[in-house]
């Protein structure tokens, strides 16, 4: 297929992959590292395809080296990638870990010497054990230790890390993890798990200024964004579409850029939803509101809603036809980027910081050919049309300053195990041997056009 050439990024652009440590690390006994929910999820029966786990994972504890060769082959200016809570402080309190902070302030310098930004994530789901243990997310004193946390990895990182992500989608860890029991910790609260919301994110607000004590220069919070189309033009389909959109799009960034919450009362089918924030405490929303230099956008596809009389819940989800789909079976819809990144500037005006597509991208059943090469033709398509996606965006007028691809290197897609390849380079699972896709070429030559 011959295409226009990609449009021109502005100067300075950055450009780059995420991923996470524990779908990458493995070596989960090792360097002192304490306990994760993760581990303690993945041992019960039936709740990952296969009864996989994150034990070794890529392995890239042992082979970060390798791993900072292929981003430093691909030409990306920034990584992505996420401490480990349990790494760094393995009770999740008390003392830290030196162990631990020198793996990633190890990787920082291999990073920073091949000329790469490194942009840690402080939170991307494995919470210590004990700390779970003690009601995790439910309790309000896990958002003072989150931040005690983040001062002790920034003490030692700040120095030569400007960049902070304080959580990752906050959304997906009440859901999933609290709500509906698909993650870690695997609770099933239903609407009960709100006061998790309230709690990362004054986790967020709390760490937000604790890095900044410690020498971060910039902070931002990655959420995952869905534009929430109606099934039909219905007004009970359109109420569905708009509690979806509460819980899921403003819920956990009304009160970082607006500091207060969405009226939830959309949400209210059995009990009152509203209830769920008797947690928030005075000041407690001038704590999250404080600035941030970002906002970290992921996003994978739009959910289309309809109405969903009788359940507990104000809407259910239903198929989205006439899409290419990926492994996972989600719609390819690189316009639902171009619209999100619109509703933000729209619903969020002059309080909307610059933007970082912080993830994106597709799984696929790769498959290794005779010769060994790794044909990806269906990827390169999806981040050609979501980079296009983006550039729309920008010459709408959005100050957008990032894309981060998920992922390098096919890992452990958390419930679904190694099932969903997501990566640029293929990884053989049992050998752990690395081959960059035709993606990888793809993107590196991208990026070399982009920086000429
Ligand atoms: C996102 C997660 C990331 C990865 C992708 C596919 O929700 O942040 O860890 O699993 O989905």
């Amino acid at each position: 297929m011959t295409r226009e050439p990609m449009p021109r990024f502005p100067a300075g652009f950055g450009w780059g992959v995420a991923t996470s440590s524990y779908q990458i690390e493995g070596a989960v006994r090792e360097g002192g590292r304490g306990v994760s929910i993760w581990d303690t999820f993945c041992r019960r029966p039936g709740v990952i395809r296969d009864g996989h786990t994150g034990e070794v994972a890529t392995d890239s504890y042992h082979r970060w080296e390798q791993d900072v060769a292929l981003l430093a082959g691909l030409g990306v200016t920034a990584y992505r990638f996420s401490i480990a809570w349990p790494r760094v402080q393995p009770q999740g309190r008390g003392p830290a870990n030196g162990a631990g902070l020198d793996f990633y302030d190890r990787l920082t310098d291999a990073l920073l010497a091949s000329g790469i930004t490194p942009v840690p994530t402080l939170y991307h789901w494995d919470l210590p054990q004990p700390v779970e243990d003690e009601g995790g997310w439910m309790q309000r004193q896990t958002a003072q230790r989150f931040a005690d946390y983040a001062a002790m990895a920034a003490g030692r990182l700040a120095d030569r890390i400007s960049l902070w992500i304080t959580l990752n989608e906050p959304f997906i860890v009440t859901a999933f993890g609290y709500a509906l029991g698909i993650h870690a910790p695997g609770r099933q609260l239903m609407l009960g798990a709100l006061p998790t919301a309230h709690h990362q994110l004054l986790g967020h607000g709390l760490a937000t200024a604790a890095l900044r004590a410690a020498g971060a220069r910039q902070v931002m919070i990655t959420n995952n964004y869905s534009p929430a189309w109606p099934a039909s033009q219905s007004g009970a389909d359109l109420a569905a579409a708009h509690a979806y959109d509460i819980l899921h799009n403003r819920m956990f960034t009304d009160p970082v850029l607006l500091g207060c919450y969405p009226d939830l009362t959309a949400l209210t089918v059995t009990g009152d939803a509203a209830s769920g924030l008797d947690c928030v405490r005075d000041g407690d929303l001038a704590v999250i509101s404080a600035p941030v230099d970002g906002l970290g956008v992921n996003y994978y596809m739009p959910t289309r809603l309809s109405a969903s009389p009788g359940s507990p819940l104000p809407f259910q989800m239903e198929p989205i036809p006439g899409y290419p789909v990926t492994a996972f079976g989600w719609p390819v819809v690189p316009a639902g980027l171009t619209e999100l990144l619109g509703t933000l500037a729209e619903r969020y005006g002059s309080a909307l910081p610059p933007l970082y597509i912080t993830e994106n991208g597709c799984s696929h059943d790769d498959k290794p050919a005779a010769d060994g090469t790794v044909d990806d033709q269906f990827r390169i398509d999806y981040l050609d049309g979501h980079l296009r996606a983006v550039h729309a965006a920008i010459a709408a007028g959005l100050d957008v300053r990032g894309y981060f691809h998920w992922t390098l290197a096919d890992n452990f897609e958390w419930s679904e195990g190694f099932h969903q390849r997501f990566g640029l380079v293929y990884v053989d699972h049992d050998t752990q041997a690395r081959t960059p896709k035709t993606s990888y070429r793809w993107y590196r030559d991208l990026i070399a056009a982009q920086r000429e």
